[in-house]
């Protein structure tokens, strides 16, 4: 995989689903169920170059070679809250995906991420982790978060994104040059407040209800 690579996913059903959870009238209900969709969207884009073998099978007419997934196993890595939005719809597309939790929270003065969970397969060596998070705003919350799956054996490892401003796909591609990102869109900025302007606002709250 090559490094520095960002993916921008403009598929238009994409598209359409983020600007609909962009307004600011989207419901909660209306909001999860489109970040859900999106998932499921970009999983298929994400996965798009997985490794696949022939195998012998036989249909009800004759037996064939027929092309099944081989290689690496995966791992979902939600980075919590609004990383567990994209979970229900990668998993029905990845039923058999381990799910490695990584529970930070971004303090408000200093923006920093703070850990207060990580729940992770022991050892990641051998498996694809794909890292999710709908906002890749300062860049914080990932690299905080590749920093702990790396400290289980993580080499592979793609990041998944819905929204990411210009500041930090510059912050992650310095501290985590070999790890590609996918994203629905590049906005303009930040705000002082490390918000994506224009952005859809607080993804966890609005996913959640909690404002
Ligand atoms: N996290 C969010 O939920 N929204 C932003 O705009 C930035 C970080």
């Amino acid at each position: 995989m090559t490094a520095n690579i960002v993916t921008l996913v403009s598929h238009p059903l994409v598209q359409h689903k983020l600007s609909l959870m962009r307004e600011k009238e989207c419901s909660t209900k209306g909001f999860r169920e489109l970040l859900n969709e999106i998932g499921m969207l970009l999983c298929y884009e994400v996965t798009r170059d997985l490794a696949v073998e022939m195998v012998d099978i036989d249909t009800p007419v004759a037996a064939m070679k027929a092309p099944k997934l081989s290689g690496k196993k995966l791992t979902l890595a939600p980075i919590l809250r609004a990383g567990a939005g994209f979970l229900d719809g990668m998993l029905a597309l990845l039923p058999s995906a381990r799910v490695a939790h990584i529970g930070l929270y971004r303090d408000p003065t200093t923006l920093q991420a703070v850990e207060y969970f990580f729940k992770a397969p022991q050892d990641l060596s051998d498996r694809m982790v794909i890292l999710l998070d709908p906002m890749l705003a300062t860049g914080n919350s990932a690299c905080a978060a590749v920093a702990l799956l790396k400290s289980r054996g993580a080499r592979d490892i793609r990041f998944v994104c819905l929204l990411a401003a210009p500041e930090g796909i510059a912050r992650f591609h310095t501290a985590c040059p070999d790890i590609p990102i996918w994203t629905a869109a590049v906005d303009e900025r930040l705000n002082d407040h490390g918000y994506i302007v224009p952005g859809l606002g607080d993804a966890g709250d609005r996913m959640f209800g909690t404002k």
